[in-house]
């Protein structure tokens, strides 16, 4: 811990105006780091998320032998070993504060014949591994110490990798993805049957790299993705689009914020992570989309956003998978509307860099405005203003960082933060963009 964080505050002024383009989407950045390393040949990315969550796999990659580099400022090449190919690195892996790096990484390694320790930060060192480390004990990995699943950790990966069926407890894209980026090395067809749909970006790079890749229908809201075992990966160029999640932070704070007319640049539209502009959109929110078009095989449009009333919803549990890391922001629009607003099946924000439902309820009652959880639901009483003057702590966890400090832009008193320094982990520069737009953050 350091002795001063960077504290931060926000702080009321006039509307936000102007155009903005977001970093690249967090989750398929890491994911083109680690299957371009799994590929054969030299994979080209352009809009790498710069944040240290992807810089920190971009390392742990390195120190299993892939070559890493950065011609220009988001331009990265990554020269791939091969499926199965990852070489035993002496060094524990620190993947800082991101559970996607480190869960996606341990299904990487699951699957090549060496051992490697995994850590991170004391947030990270709090959250279950035990999820991912169960069906890739039945691919053939083993912990080598007793971790009661949890980091720090070590892995020995399969020296002959089985193919499974594996039907994930809860929704995670991070859990199907370690399981198919295991399966990769094993013979025959790795099946991952989701009762819910989670965000596919693994499943799509993987198809885009040559893979045979099935995706199925199943249930009502589920998807049985069967995917065929040692493949040759080929390189294919990647272009990264902004991240909706990202995006979530200015949008919101143009809604709210009086006058506001902001424009957002490229955002990625993936149905599975859309959940928000959904839910928004039955607020009453105006956004408008621009020249929607395809980039790096993902639907991306400009947004047009302008500030107006907004009223309060009943978001159901089924849209939670399409938007779980917009909640806390979410809670913030929530505030800002008429009515109240009920946010149901939220069980997995309990185990996201802090206890996400916990933290916002915190966050909303430090700045006067009432909220409530009920068993997973988190339930937020709107009033169409915020009084704010609260100190919000931020627990290590940027999105409940940014999520405070878009209550300030708005808000009757400023908003102060105890902990800036961890924003950088998915949005370097959001202070940058933010003042760009019009806000004031000192
Ligand atoms: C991610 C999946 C989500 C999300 C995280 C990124 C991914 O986690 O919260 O920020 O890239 O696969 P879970 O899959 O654990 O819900």
């Amino acid at each position: 811990m350091r002795a001063h964080p960077p504290t931060l505050t926000a702080r009321r002024h006039g509307p936000l105006k102007g155009r903005v383009r977001v970093p690249g989407d967090k989750s398929i950045s890491h994911r083109a780091l680690i299957i371009g390393a799994l590929a054969v040949g030299e994979t080209a990315i352009s809009g790498l998320l710069e944040g240290e969550d992807v810089l920190n796999t971009a390392k742990a990659l390195q120190a299993l032998g892939a070559q890493v580099e950065r011609p220009a400022a988001g331009e990265w090449r990554v020269r791939g070993v091969g499926v199965g190919g990852f070489a035993a690195s002496a060094a524990p892996l620190d993947f800082g504060n991101s559970g996607t790096g480190c869960r996606l990484m341990l299904g990487a390694v699951a699957g090549c014949p060496i051992t490697a320790t995994f850590d991170g930060d004391a947030s990270l060192r709090k959250r279950p591994m035990q999820r991912v480390l169960d069906p890739l004990q039945r691919i053939g990995a083993r912990t080598l110490a007793a971790t009661a699943g949890r980091l720090p950790l070590t892995l020995a990966g399969a020296r002959e990798p089985i193919p499974i069926v594996f039907e994930p407890p809860v929704p995670s894209a991070q859990l199907k993805s370690a399981v198919l980026l295991a399966g990769l090395a094993a013979p025959g067809e790795t099946v991952v049957i989701e009762a819910e749909a989670t965000r596919d970006h693994t499943e799509k790079m993987l198809a885009l790299f040559g893979a045979d890749v099935r995706v199925e229908p199943q249930g009502a809201n589920g998807r049985r993705i069967t995917l065929a075992g040692q493949p040759e990966l080929t390189p294919r160029p990647i272009r990264v689009p902004a991240d909706p999640s990202s995006a979530a932070f200015p949008l919101i704070a143009a809604l709210i914020t009086p006058g506001s007319d902001v424009i957002l640049d490229g955002v990625m539209l993936n149905p599975l992570r859309a959940g928000l502009i959904t839910t928004l959109r039955e607020m009453g929110a105006s956004i408008e989309q621009l020249d929607t078009r395809q980039e790096g095989g993902e639907d991306v449009a400009d947004l047009r956003v302008r500030a107006g009333a907004l009223r309060g919803v009943e978001v159901p549990a089924a849209r939670a998978p399409a938007m779980i890391d917009e909640y806390p922001v979410l809670a913030i629009a929530a505030a800002f509307a008429e009515d109240t607003t009920v946010m149901r099946g939220l069980k997995e924000l309990r185990v996201k860099e802090s206890d996400r439902l916990a933290a916002t309820a915190a966050l909303l009652r430090a700045n006067g405005i009432a909220a409530d959880i009920e068993g997973d639901d988190l339930i937020v009483n709107g009033k169409g203003r915020a009084p704010g003057g609260g100190l919000v702590a931020t627990h290590m966890d940027h999105r409940i960082a940014m999520a405070a400090l878009v209550l300030g832009l708005a808000s009757e008193q400023p908003v102060k933060i105890d902990d800036a320094s961890f924003i950088a982990t998915s949005f370097p520069g959001f202070l940058d963009l933010m003042r760009s737009l019009g806000g004031v953050l000192s």
